[in-house]
């Protein structure tokens, strides 16, 4: 299976270094995932990145919503909705991978139908990326970079 590996680009930058670098973690995470399919080891990485996944949205997401309230950007709200729909992104893929482990344990399955979800959530995960990243995030770290650069030039100007 070939699976393009996801590039850092020009698209994808905010304007918010901090916001940039965590981000830079989840594409590592994606591709690490990537890898792992065009291995044959999909499932198996697919497993880990769940709990990875969960534990990098309570930590990047706090981070991104906390400073979208501080500086009252407008699309506060919508990012609150899509960091939801990631973790029930993650949440319904977890299930489906229990269900196909059960049934594979069962001898009602095989590892080919748990490679194939770790294809569909490793697409999945990416079209979540893009389209979030690109769009409501960077619009997050331009406002700040805005405010905070207009507070710096009062300042200057006092
Ligand atoms: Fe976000
Ligand atoms: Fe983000």
């Amino acid at each position: 299976m070939e699976i393009t590996r996801i590039e850092w680009t020009e698209e994808l930058k905010t304007s918010h270094a901090g916001l940039d670098n965590q981000h830079k973690e989840l594409l590592a995470m994606l591709n690490e995932l990537g890898e792992a399919i065009q291995q044959g080891q999909g499932a198996a990485t697919m497993k880990r990145i769940f709990a990875c996944a969960l534990s990098y949205a309570d930590w990047h997401f706090r981070y991104e919503e906390e400073l979208a309230a501080k500086y009252q950007c407008p699309i506060a709200e919508r990012n609150l909705r899509e960091h939801e729909a990631f973790r029930q992104l993650i949440a319904k893929f977890e299930q489906e991978y229990k269900a196909a482990r059960t049934a594979e344990l069962a001898g009602q399955g095989s590892s080919d139908t748990l490679e194939a979800l770790a294809v569909t959530f490793h697409k999945q995960l990416v079209d979540w990326t893009f389209n979030h990243i690109a769009v409501v995030d960077k619009q997050i770290g331009e406002y700040v970079s805005a405010v905070t650069a207009d507070k710096a030039k009062a300042v200057t100007a006092c």
